[in-house]
């Protein structure tokens, strides 16, 4: 066969399937294809000839590969309807999630009160006036039932309001349970604040309390002490200093030492050496007498603290509209976080 002969059967081959696909491949590219005779017949040609000649089935040499990588590419395609991958490529980017902030922060917490017995509760954020305020010995007339703090929903004999603060669910819990109780409230808490970088309208609390017999303020003062130390490093101390809730008789606001300058002065402490995180005293009586708790038998502790304020000294986060404005470049930042 000469050249022409053989570039005409290549351009009318038409490789359908794979059997054909195979012959063409072993006539034309095979250990024993025709073009090999065409090489070999190079030795006859006219010296002058020889290089236009060798061009000639060089090109049909690469037609023959092209017509096959083609015919290949196209029968799979159809056969299976899909191109067959490449497994050994590294496999597309894909996209990892992070926990939020406030969420890391809250299961860190939860965990170091379940460590010490602490079980968990929940209750609703819409919430009646005796859970939100009577039954924690609010008197009627206080500041905190304003309409400048709650946001109301029905007026009227049973009130509805968005909770305040998780205080609420430690009512049901006492109404429910016989002590000793330890539990510990999470949740979304609500107040009828301006928005700005220091207060918003809604925020987070963990709430902890604890009632036994004898249950003491040192009991307290140790317990704080324990999550200081587990949360901030075992090198923070804590301070109470007076302070007041309705609910609660003796009350005190809790400091740790600066975590930033070791309690030497800096911006964050305003140069005291103590940041506040929460609130909490021992369970009045009322309180608990309002749960159906006998206040002679039993005594007990509460806490109250705002994940915003903690999670702002754990990863320096100064504006609290951050939290829930969902710009991806700061929830990004909290990969490496655990939960
Ligand atoms: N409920 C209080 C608040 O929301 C916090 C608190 C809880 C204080 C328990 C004392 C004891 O501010």
């Amino acid at each position: 066969m000469n050249i022409e002969q053989l570039a005409a059967e290549l351009e009318s081959a038409a490789p359908h399937d794979e059997q054909s696909l195979e012959q063409f491949r072993i006539r034309f590219l095979g250990s024993k294809n025709v073009l090999k005779d065409l090489y070999a017949a190079i030795k006859d040609i006219p010296n002058e000839q020889k290089r236009s000649y060798g061009l000639q089935v060089n090109a049909l040499k690469e037609r023959a590969e092209q017509k096959f990588l083609e015919a290949k590419t196209k029968l799979t395609t159809v056969n299976t309807g899909i191109k067959k991958e490449d497994l050994s490529k590294p496999s597309a980017d894909t996209k990892v999630g992070a926990h939020h902030p406030l969420s890391l922060i809250r299961s860190e917490i939860l965990s170091i009160f379940k460590r010490i017995g602490f079980e968990i509760s929940e209750g609703p954020e819409i919430e009646d006036d005796w859970h939100n305020f009577s039954a924690l010995n609010f008197p009627p007339e206080h500041p905190a039932r304003d309409m400048q703090d709650t946001f109301f929903i029905e007026k009227g004999t049973n009130e509805l309001a968005l909770r305040t603060h998780t205080s609420s669910v430690q009512v049901r819990v006492m109404e429910q349970q016989e002590p000793p109780i330890r539990t510990i409230s999470p949740g979304r808490v609500y107040r009828n604040e301006a928005i700005s970088a220091r207060a918003h309208c809604f925020f987070h609390q963990v709430e902890g309390l604890y009632i036994d017999q004898d249950v003491s303020f040192a009991d307290l003062k140790q317990t704080l002490l324990y999550f200081a130390q587990e949360l901030f490093g075992a090198q923070t101390q804590i301070r109470l200093r007076p302070s007041y809730f309705p609910f609660t008789e003796p009350s005190a606001e809790v400091d740790i030492s600066c975590t930033l300058c070791a309690s030497k002065g800096c911006n964050v402490c305003k140069h005291t050496g103590w940041l506040e995180i929460m609130g909490c005293g021992m369970v009045d009586p009322n309180v608990l007498e309002a749960c159906g708790i006998d206040s002679k038998v039993y005594s007990g502790f509460a806490f109250g603290m705002g994940l915003e304020r903690i999670a702002q000294l754990k990863f320096r986060v100064t504006d609290l509209r951050l939290y829930s404005e969902n710009d991806m470049r700061f929830l990004r930042q909290f990969k490496s976080g655990m939960a």
